[in-house]
């Protein structure tokens, strides 16, 4: 696998966890229906196979018609960096590709390590007015109270008895999930 190029978007680690926690909930485009266009965006090959790479997926994301745009209004937009990394992964030939950055579980901190990682795979679901299973994790203290009362480490590691989070797509990586439990081995800190 590559080492991870800050110049390139990759459709495994940048593209695919924007789909999926902004499109692919149950009835949206987690499979492909009449009601969807036949879109189904879980996957490199769905999303292929949809064939809405040439301008759909563009014109979509960007419309400024509230009736047309994607995600729809009433749910959570896609943020300017999300729209700027589908464009930048459209622009390089929309590819199946995936990097690997090397994992350091020594340095974990809340504000450059695991935010990050929550505003990647999390947020979108995670944040705004009605936020999924009543948790908003925008604020650092409603993500120290699920590290702390073990619910964090359950649904990121696919426990029985937790949700497993992400609800879709590929798992977090081991790196990921090392430097969560080691966060939350500190205790979660607001560091
Ligand atoms: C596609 C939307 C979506 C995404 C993406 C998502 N979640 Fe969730 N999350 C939900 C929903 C829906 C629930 C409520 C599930 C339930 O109660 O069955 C939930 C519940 C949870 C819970 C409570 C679990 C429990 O068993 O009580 C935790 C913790 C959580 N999410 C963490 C995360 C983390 C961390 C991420 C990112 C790595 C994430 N979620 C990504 C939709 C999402």
């Amino acid at each position: 696998m590559d080492t991870c190029d800050p110049n390139t978007a990759y459709f495994a680690q940048e593209v695919l966890p924007i789909f999926v926690q902004s499109c692919t909930m149950s009835g949206c485009h987690n499979a492909p229906t009449d009601n969807n266009d036949e879109i189904d965006l879980t996957s490199f090959n769905a999303v292929i196979t949809s064939d809405i790479i040439s301008e759909d997926l563009w014109e979509t994301i960007n419309d400024t018609d509230p009736d047309k745009i994607m995600p729809p209004d009433s749910m959570n937009p896609l943020t300017p960096e999300q729209i700027a990394t589908i464009g930048q992964w459209l622009q390089q030939g929309a590819q199946n590709n995936s990097c690997e950055s090397g994992c350091d579980t020594s340095a974990v901190t809340y504000t450059n390590t695991i935010y990050p990682l929550i505003q990647q795979r999390c947020l979108n679901c995670h944040s705004g007015s009605n936020p999924q299973g009543g948790l908003n994790f925008g604020s650092w203290s409603v993500l120290n109270t699920v590290a702390m009362d073990g619910r964090l480490a359950g649904s990121i590691q696919h426990h029985a008895n937790f949700a497993a989070m992400p609800p879709s797509g590929p798992m977090l990586s081991q790196c990921r999930i090392d430097q969560v439990l080691t966060w939350i081995q500190n205790g979660a800190p607001n560091n």
